[in-house]
């Protein structure tokens, strides 16, 4: 087996050759991340001063934060999550590794929506994961559907599954997440959802695969909706049987979230 070749994450190159610009004095207008315009929320600000003023602290994990985010799912989505269920991790991205390296083993491979994210595939690639990229156009809105994962052969181990997504913004529909998420659960298919844009949803809000799938994982992060991207801090939801080896894995490749 050799080292997989994955791709440079090429926002990041566009990125520094924007900045370039821009310190020459070009206008720029950045799009090349999905970087949020506003401040982190002022109460995160205050509180992050008061800590590095008067707190000498340390590798840090919240139990306040968990449960927090806990009561979040009860009040905005209407399912249980207990807080033991909730691993907190350097961001999405981190959270993602988790949920990919405690479900797959190198050779089995993973279904996506192209257009999609591209550190899906990527990161996939880099934990010997198979990608099985599933071709979406404007007839989906350019989102998955239950029937374009049933028509694969071979059959996926896992699909993921994003909400608004990334780069189309496609919300799916309830029907169509209950279709996937039954189709998952009959096949024994591992089902990953990324809800990082929730929250940022112009005509209604979007919903989470837990209402429908209360097995699914469940990656989220602070990035975004609370603009918060540089803090490097976002949660997995684990179902209750891989609690212990999402843990082990959080602890022994990134140690505790960002304080
Ligand atoms: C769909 C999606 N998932 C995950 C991430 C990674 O986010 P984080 O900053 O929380 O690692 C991004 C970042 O742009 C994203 O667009």
């Amino acid at each position: 087996m050799s080292v997989p070749a994955i791709d440079p994450f090429h926002a990041i190159a566009i990125s520094a050759l924007a900045h370039q610009l821009e310190s020459q004095g070009r206008s720029v207008i950045h799009l090349e991340f999905g970087q949020p315009s506003t401040p982190a929320p002022k109460a995160a600000i205050e509180r992050a001063h008061h800590v590095l003023d008067t707190d000498p602290m340390g590798y840090w994990e919240s139990e306040a934060l968990r449960q927090r985010i806990a009561a979040h799912y009860a009040q905005h989505y209407r399912v249980t999550v207990a807080p033991e269920r909730i691993i907190l991790t350097c961001g999405a991205s981190a959270a993602l590794v988790l949920a990919i390296s405690s479900s797959f083993v190198p050779g089995q491979s993973v279904a996506l929506a192209r257009p999609g994210y591209v550190a899906y595939r990527n990161t996939l690639r880099a934990l010997h994961v198979g990608v099985q990229e599933i071709p979406c156009g404007p007839e989906t809105r350019f989102g998955l559907t239950a029937q374009a994962i049933k028509a694969l052969d071979p059959a996926p181990a896992g699909v993921i599954v994003a909400s608004p997504a990334n780069p189309t913004g496609t919300i799916l529909e309830p029907d169509t997440l209950r279709d996937i998420a039954e189709l998952c659960n009959q096949r024994g298919m591992v089902l990953i959802s990324d809800e990082i844009y929730h929250g940022l949803s112009y005509d209604k809000p979007a919903r989470s695969m837990l209402e429908f799938a209360p097995e699914a994982l469940v990656v989220n992060s602070f990035s975004k909706y609370f603009s918060m991207a540089p803090w490097r801090l976002g949660w997995l939801v684990v179902p209750e049987h891989m609690v212990d080896a999402a843990r082990a894995r959080m602890g022994n490749l990134f140690l505790p979230p960002s304080a």
